[in-house]
């Protein structure tokens, strides 16, 4: 039986990656660590509770000895590294935790990893390391790094330590990036689950500086696939890119899930920009396609359908969420750019 090591496994992609695993291969077991910050949540989990090949372990991926502890105490085959600081909001205002969980952590695991001789090890990052696009292009896996973010310089550093521990140590790292995720369990920070969430309360939708801005999405389930194929046919030292094809204006996704809601466009209120707001992302997905056999397969409508509907079956999962730290949050994120509607 297979093991691997899956970390940030109680926050979205992680989440959806661990449940699709195990339906998948009957062989596997997972060992999911993850500290519970505030985007990590058990509930996203609870149905694997009693799993035989599921085991969860609360801990810091910066925490070496934890993490050699648990490498000692089992046979892994692979560490799968989601765990994160994940919003770039969150990043402009403070970049603290970013730097410590996405860099010193990667490096923990990384030096863990190598001491442990794993036959594995799949960082999972972002496209936003290579900046953003103007109106056209897409970034390839030669894109130059360029990082506008402290979330994305952040993920850089981290991929760059994977670079760099492949061509020192011969170390088998693989780096996934990919575009912007949806589907179900996504944190009600970014925009798709904010926005439903917002308008099924009749709260406005803070749509940052014009809402030309644009984002490539793909759904949650394609990436964990990407994931799965870089991780059993991936080549140790490359990078992989993955992206759905489904390239939007903001304002564009902020009409749609309105109509689709069946709510007023009223509640759409512009607010003061991002700072330093990436224009465009868009990928050029042809390596993962040719060396992994890999494309992404949910159409992008019917996938934001059932994720809307997924959300409206799970309004307490986001009642319980938004009642907690989050609302401090949203009123230093929100509170002086938004005047609500009621
Ligand atoms: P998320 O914020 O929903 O989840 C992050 C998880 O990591 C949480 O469960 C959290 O508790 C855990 N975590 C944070 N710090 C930790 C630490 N020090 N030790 C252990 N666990 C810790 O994030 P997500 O959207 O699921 O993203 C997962 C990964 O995928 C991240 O590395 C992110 O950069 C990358 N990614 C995300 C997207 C996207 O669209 N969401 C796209 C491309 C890549
Ligand atoms: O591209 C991959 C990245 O996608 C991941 O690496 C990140 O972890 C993930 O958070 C996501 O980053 P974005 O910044 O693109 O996602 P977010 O949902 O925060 O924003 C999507 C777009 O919507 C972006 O152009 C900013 C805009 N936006 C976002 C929020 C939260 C708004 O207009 N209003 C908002 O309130």
């Amino acid at each position: 039986m297979q093991t691997i090591l899956v970390t940030g496994g109680c926050g979205f992609i992680g989440s959806n990656f661990i449940r699709w695993e195990l339906e998948t291969y009957p062989d596997l077991s997972i060992i999911n660590v993850d500290k519970l910050t505030y985007a990590g949540n058990l509930e996203n989990l609870a149905d694997l509770t009693g799993n035989p090949r599921y085991t969860f372990a609360k801990g810091d991926i910066c925490d070496r000895p934890f993490i050699d502890g648990l490498l000692a105490s089992r046979q892994v085959d692979a560490i799968v590294n989601f765990a994160a600081e994940s919003h770039v909001d969150r990043s402009i205002l403070d970049s603290g935790p970013f730097i410590q969980t996405n860099i010193i952590g990667t490096q923990t695991l990384l030096d863990a990893a190598r001491q442990a001789k794993l036959g594995r090890y799949l960082q999972v990052s972002t496209d936003e390391v290579y900046g953003s696009l103007g109106p056209t292009g897409l970034f390839t896996e030669e894109t130059p790094i360029a990082p506008n973010s402290p979330y994305s310089a952040s993920k850089a550093s981290a991929d760059l330590l994977v670079r760099a521990y492949c061509h020192t140590f011969g170390f088998p790292g693989i780096i996934t990036r990919c575009s912007n995720n949806y589907g179900p369990y996504q944190f009600p920070e970014k925009l798709i689950p904010l926005f439903i969430s917002n308008a099924l309360a009749d709260q406005a939708l803070p749509v940052y500086g014009t809402g030309e801005n644009i984002r490539d999405w793909i759904h949650v389930l394609d990436h964990c696939r990407g994931i799965d194929a870089a991780l059993s046919h991936g080549q140790p030292g490359e990078v992989y890119n993955f992206g759905g094809h489904s390239e939007l204006k903001n304002i564009d996704l902020t009409q749609k899930l309105l109509v689709a809601l069946g709510k007023s466009p009223t509640l759409i209120r512009y607010v003061a920009d991002r700072a330093g707001h990436d224009f465009r992302y868009a990928i050029d997905t042809s390596k993962a396609t040719k060396e992994l056999g890999w494309a992404p397969r949910v159409n992008f409508e019917t996938g934001l359908k059932q994720t809307i509907e997924w959300y409206l079956g799970h309004r307490d999962w986001i009642d319980r969420i938004k009642s907690g730290a989050y609302r401090d949050y949203y009123q230093q994120q929100y509170g002086h750019r938004v005047t609500e509607s009621k």
